[in-house]
């Protein structure tokens, strides 16, 4: 078992959504490492989220898994109040759930623009705005997962791009608003080799291109959530790229 002084995150509670798996799990797992006790969150993967709840718990923290629907204002509501209830209080929110697209900019239809804004701007707002008078009862800490396509323009991401970079401005605006009772800050992940197949000749491109020669892995993201969680809470409204150097 790691020393008391590996756990500085012991009494904390955390809720991060979409984090049945991939970059979700692994910040999930990393702050539980860390000693918190989580509450993730899961829309379509309840299997993956009964998988990552074992393996939070396996490290002898506190673990739920709820469903919700961060773009449903009904379901955000309840699930926040439902994490406090099963945590006993909230310290730490990370909004991660998110969709990513590719279109090409002509072919991006209403419905797409909106439902790309609607989980990736709407919904950390929702989820924040919800969990407010938790997290303020303490020195509550709020980290959004923004993306290096909302510090650069992507053709065929017009939507997904914008919809971060919002996240981003988002992010700002709570840190003043939310002053000083929280902190807001956010990570901006690069590219992020998940081990995908499909993504394999993408991801050796993208690597010749990055200033480090490679791309990133999810330890390197969940590291930087977790830098955030266990900041000074004087360190609000920053925006840390977790890209190698891309997005310079
Ligand atoms: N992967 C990367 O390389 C990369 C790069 C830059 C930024 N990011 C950002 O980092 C975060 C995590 O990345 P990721 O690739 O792991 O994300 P992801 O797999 O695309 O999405 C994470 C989770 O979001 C959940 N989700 C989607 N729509 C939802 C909704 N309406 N309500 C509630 N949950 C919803 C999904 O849950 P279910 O599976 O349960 O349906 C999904 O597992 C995202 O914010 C992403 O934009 C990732």
């Amino acid at each position: 078992m790691p020393k008391e002084s590996h756990k500085p995150l012991r009494g904390k509670t955390v809720l991060v959504t979409g984090a049945a798996r991939r970059l979700g799990r692994a910040s999930a797992l990393a702050l539980a490492q860390a000693g918190a006790d989580v509450a993730i969150t899961f829309l379509n993967s309840a299997r993956e989220a009964q998988h990552t709840v074992i393996d939070l718990s396996s490290v002898g923290v506190r673990a739920v898994a709820l469903r919700c629907d961060v773009t449903d204002e009904k379901s955000v509501k309840s699930t926040v109040k439902e994490a406090v209830r099963e945590l006993g209080g909230l310290d730490i929110l990370v909004n991660n759930a998110a969709n990513y697209e590719t279109v090409e900019f002509e072919k991006i239809t209403l419905q797409q623009w909106d439902a790309i804004f609607t989980s990736n701007t709407r919904g950390p707002f929702l989820v924040s705005r919800e969990a407010l008078k938790f997290l303020r009862k303490g020195r509550g800490k709020i980290i959004n997962m923004g993306s290096l396509g909302g510090l650069q323009a992507w053709a065929t991401h017009a939507h997904y791009c914008s919809s971060k970079a919002a996240l981003h401005m988002l992010t700002k605006v709570m840190a003043k608003a939310l002053a000083p009772e929280i902190a807001v800050n956010c990570v901006a992940p690069g590219m992020i080799d998940l081990g995908e197949k499909a993504a394999a000749g993408f991801m050796k491109r993208m690597a010749k291109e990055t200033p480090m020669r490679r791309n990133g892995r999810a330890e390197e993201v969940a590291a930087a959530v977790l830098f955030f969680a266990t900041a000074p809470h004087f360190i609000t409204g920053q925006m840390l790229a977790v890209a190698g150097g891309l997005e310079l």
